[in-house]
């Protein structure tokens, strides 16, 4: 994809449904009783992934003219598959699945991409079969492809090292199918999407400071679910209306749960001029509408408690602060290393390219922010949405044309995303 140098940014971009809350939607309905009707369901590679994964245990499921309609089957409706359950490139759908799994009276499968091949399932593998599960890593390495056989599964307290809702939600899922209470404690809180959404399904979930505990068997019913703008990919905008000179943009529906909100913190502390406007609950979430002009962005330092609240912006953060005056350090990240790509690096070197000065670490980067200093590049995504995403608002901002290669990959989370930041420049799209 070849991204010019772009003057101004105007209008209004509507930003499409969370992914994290997509992929929720459709396990639990699939699992509740009754229907689950689903509307601004996100139609990315990852949340597909999660539906074909319930179709191939007996769930019926509608995609059709932007509604999902799920027919679940109850806590013990799914059935056996007769192949391997395809993640593709989604944690979320590997992850949280492998909870549901892990309580079925059947066995089998789960695989995915090269990415989810090497991303860590020990994780979940550790927590699962303290609890009795009977799950393992085929290849014995601690990744997918995963196997799982019938057990019966019994509620434990988990401590877990990693602040991750992944994990969190997983562990919370094999909880539903105990013999009595499941407890997870994170180091700091990370994304709330399941305990609040399990919970308006009809679970007895419960949070106390950073430990979330839920009870075994209940009931579940379908429900009527409005997915929230995902924060996530409102970030790119956020972005780009701040670096792109002369801009003033409108981002409609953005989900604003305090969980997931560090970008808008972030930005306003680098002196970003963002507007929150029509501040409203969708669904049980936070969502308002953000009017963000061009702004002069300074250093900043992010760490501690704020990193699970942007853990996916930190490539467009990084961005920023390239753009931005002083020395912006980022730390205790290290997740950022097992994500899509490792983060630390593809950012780094992707900066690089563009001429600013980023020194990788071990839990996160430092970026002398110094804009005379940039100039158009070759970016490549490494086959990472987030990090194509990233690199092409960056474009934006810089001179003459810079090109991403492995563009089409954010298919994963956001089909439309070239075409929604093509209108804002004033073009219908960019060159492929
Ligand atoms: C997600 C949790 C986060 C995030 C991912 C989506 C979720 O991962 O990076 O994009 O939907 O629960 P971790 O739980 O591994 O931090």
């Amino acid at each position: 994809m070849e991204l010019k140098h772009a003057e101004r940014l105007r209008g209004t971009v509507f930003i499409p449904g969370d992914k994290s809350i997509s992929h929720r939607a459709i396990m639990f309905g699939a699992i509740s009783e009754g229907t689950t009707e689903i509307t601004n369901f996100l139609q990315g590679a990852d949340c597909l992934s999660t539906i074909s994964c319930f179709r191939k245990m007996g769930i019926p499921i509608e995609n059709e003219q932007g509604r999902v309609t799920v027919h679940g089957k109850g806590l013990h409706g799914l059935l056996a598959p007769s192949d391997i359950l395809d993640v593709g490139n989604s944690g979320t759908t590997a992850r949280l699945i492998s909870g549901i799994l892990a309580g079925q009276a059947f066995s089998c499968e789960l695989n995915g991409d090269a990415s989810i091949q090497k991303r860590p399932m020990k994780r979940i593998l550790e927590p699962l079969s303290a609890m009795g599960a009977n799950v393992k890593s085929i290849k014995d390495n601690g990744c997918a492809p995963l196997a799982f056989a019938s057990a019966r599964l019994h509620g434990i307290p988990y401590q877990s090292p990693v602040s991750s809702a992944q994990v969190k939600s997983c562990i919370l899922l094999a909880g539903l199918y105990a013999d009595g209470t499941t407890s997870v404690t994170e180091p700091v809180i990370s994304r709330n999407h399941t305990e609040l959404m399990l919970s308006a399904f009809g679970a007895e979930i419960s949070s106390n400071g950073t430990t979330v505990s839920i009870l075994p068997h209940p009931k579940l019913r379908g429900l009527q679910i409005e997915v929230p703008g995902d924060i996530s990919s409102a970030a790119y905008f956020i972005a780009a209306g701040l670096l792109v000179k002369d801009s003033e943009i409108l981002i409609k529906n953005v989900g604003v749960n305090p969980t997931r909100d560090g970008i808008i913190t972030v930005a306003k502390e680098m002196g970003a001029n963002i507007v929150i406007q029509n501040k409203r609950t969708v669904s049980g979430e936070p969502v308002c509408d953000l009017l963000v002009k061009s702004s002069d962005l300074h250093k900043t330092t992010i760490s501690g408690s704020l990193i699970p609240a942007l853990i996916d912006e930190i490539p467009i953060i990084a961005v920023m602060a390239a753009f931005a005056e002083g020395k912006t350090i980022i730390k205790d990240a290290a997740e950022l290393k097992v994500k899509e790509s490792d983060r630390i690096f593809t950012t780094s070197e992707n900066l690089r390219r563009m001429g600013a000065a980023v020194r990788p670490t071990e839990d996160g980067m430092v970026i002398e922010g110094n804009p005379d200093s940039l100039y158009h590049a070759d970016f490549e995504s490494y086959g990472d949405h987030r990090i194509a995403m990233s690199f092409a608002v960056a474009a934006l901002a810089l001179n003459g044309t810079s090109t991403v290669h492995g563009a089409e990959c954010v298919e994963i989370s956001y089909p439309e995303f070239y075409g929604d930041l093509a209108k804002l420049t004033g073009v219908s799209s960019f060159n492929k």
